[in-house]
Parts: structure tokens; sequence; C-alpha cells
């Protein structure tokens, strides 16, 4: 299995995530951490831990963090997500809290408490976390195993024409992430915009039949018509499962190897992931773009987690 930390901004993607993290057999989920992103960092915890709860998630810390970027002003995404985040279904008040410690602080233990090379960081959200981590334990960016990141694109933004949100909304931190050294993948809308949610996933969610299927099939409700509405989507792209579904088979989601910096001084190009697809990567290149979807099998894991899972 692969032991990751997910870090999230709930959001109706992030639940997703989450969801595909805890059914599938193949992740071992070690901790899920929130950040400021879709909404303000007390919505998205709080949609956090509802999820957990209607989707029984037991025995896994959950840990809130930054409440704002490293130096911008908050923006969150209201006209997609809604005024709670999770807007759509109805969420039930969670059955747990977070834990007291912050979620960087948690990041830094949960790698450290496990054998190198052995813990995933999967970011779906802003990278304010995961900068932080590495500048307040800059041992961890070794011992990692890979940062599995949704955000930015080789040739696509949605904030801006050049920008995407995860990377638009903290572009500092996204830089810090970026260069780090260790290994990242970045899963971007050149990706997520193939993992569109048409009539036939649909049919096949609701075919399920528990309570969490259903709301995720009111999600999608949600999130379609704020898609087809702001972004002129016929069926909405589910971006952050994609980043879970690489880890748990990188031959759903292939990604190669290419020289990526984030622009942070740009005039009409901050938060673009600046991608060099000039002839072979370097050797050693360190950074990857996640490009080709399998459509299918994509889907496919996301409807067995939701059978695993289950009516908890
Ligand atoms: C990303 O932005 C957020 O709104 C989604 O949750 C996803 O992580 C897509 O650009
Ligand atoms: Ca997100």
């Amino acid at each position: 299995t692969e032991k990751i930390v997910l870090d999230c901004d709930p959001g109706h993607d992030d639940a997703i995530a989450l969801l595909l993290a805890h059914g599938d057999p193949r992740i071992e989920l070690l901790a899920v951490t929130t950040v400021v992103g879709n909404q303000t960092l007390d919505k998205v915890t709080r949609n956090a831990l509802s999820v957990a709860t209607l989707a029984g998630i037991t025995g896994v810390p959950f840990a809130a963090g930054a409440d704002r970027p490293l130096v911008r002003e908050v923006a969150v995404a209201a006209d997609i997500h809604g005024e709670s985040g999770l807007d759509g279904p109805e969420l039930p008040a969670p059955a747990f809290a977070a834990v007291d410690t912050h979620a960087v602080d948690l990041i830094v233990e949960t790698v450290l408490a496990h054998e190198p090379g052995t813990v995933t960081l999967v970011p779906t959200g802003g990278l304010t976390n995961i900068a932080l981590a590495a500048r307040r334990a800059p041992e961890i960016v070794d011992r990692v195993k890979r940062v599995v990141l949704m955000g930015g694109g080789v040739a696509v933004g949605n904030r801006t024409p050049v920008a995407e949100f995860n990377i638009a909304i903290d572009p500092e931190a996204a830089a810090i992430v970026f260069e780090a050294g260790w290994e990242v993948v970045m899963v971007g809308l050149d990706l997520t915009h193939q993992a569109l949610a048409g009539p036939e996933v649909r049919r096949a969610i609701r075919a399920v039949g528990t309570g969490p299927a259903r709301f995720v099939d009111e999600l999608l409700d949600f999130f379609a018509a704020t898609y087809r509405d702001v972004q002129g989507f016929d069926a909405p792209p589910v971006h952050d499962p994609c980043a879970v579904a690489h880890v748990i088979d990188p031959t759903i989601v292939r990604a190669f190897p290419m020289p990526i910096v984030v622009e942070t001084a740009g005039r009409h190009t901050t938060g673009m992931t600046v991608a060099d697809r000039r002839g072979p990567a370097p050797a050693g290149c360190r950074t990857h773009a996640a490009l080709e979807l399998d459509h299918a099998r994509f889907w496919e894991l996301v409807v067995d987690a939701l059978r695993a899972i289950g009516d908890p």
C-alpha cells in the first residue's frame, strides 16, 4: 500500500479525493490536513470533518493548517464551491474534532514517524502548508517519497488564462514546493480536464446506491452547475481525485518528466507553472507533469471506492 497525507481544502472534488483515498485498499491514509483555499480555513476544516463523518473515516488525525497564503490576501472560490465551500448536499455535523496540532507540525511528525521514502504528500489545495513544512523541517524533503499535487498545468489555466487556482492563490508557496528538490508530480489541468463526470459516470455513481454515493451525486449536481455557468463546461472536471489516482496506479494517470518552475512576478502570468517541453527532460529531472488519463479506469476506481465504503 501507499502511505499518504492528504492536504486539502474541501471543496467538492477534494471531498471525492478523500473518499477515494479512504475507500481504495491500496491507499493508507495517515493524516488529513486542511488549508485555506476554496473557502476559509474554518469552513474547509469543518467540511473535511463532515465528509469523514459521513464516510465512516475513523482513527485518522485531521488537522487545520494555514488560514492565509504566505504573502497574498485570502482569495476563495465561492463562485465554484459556494458559500460553505461544499454547497449542494446536506452535511452531517462532524462527529469528531480536528486534533490540537497545527497541520504543518502534523505533516512533519507524520513524515518523520515513518521510514524514509515511504510517505507521499498529496496536496489538493494551495501549497501553503506544504511549503511551510519544507521550511520548518527541511529534513523532510529527502524523506518524503514524492509530492503528488493537484495544481498547475502545462498549457492551460482556470484562475487566469495561464494560472490554475491552487497555484494562483499562493504562488510563493508553490514556487517553494516545486523548487525544494523532492520529486513532484504535477497533476494539472491538462490531465484533470479529461476527468469529466458525464452522464455515464453519473449513472454509475448513482447505481452504487449508498449514502456516500448519493452525497457524491449531489456534490456533482452543484459542481456541474457552477462549472457550466462559470467556466462553460458541459460536464464538470473532477480534479482532485486524479492526484490520488496517480498514487494508486500511475498507468491510469500518466506523468512525464519535464522541468517545471512557478512564475511569481509576472505582469500577466503570476501563478503560471512554466513547463519546459523542449526535447527530452534532462537527466535527474525531479518534476513531472501528468498528461494522459485513462478515463474509464479512473472512474472505475472512484466507483469501486464508493462500493468499498458502503453505508457506514
Ligand atoms: C482546483 O481548484 C479548486 O477549486 C479545486 O478543488 C481543485 O483543487 C482546480 O483548479
Ligand atoms: Ca482542492
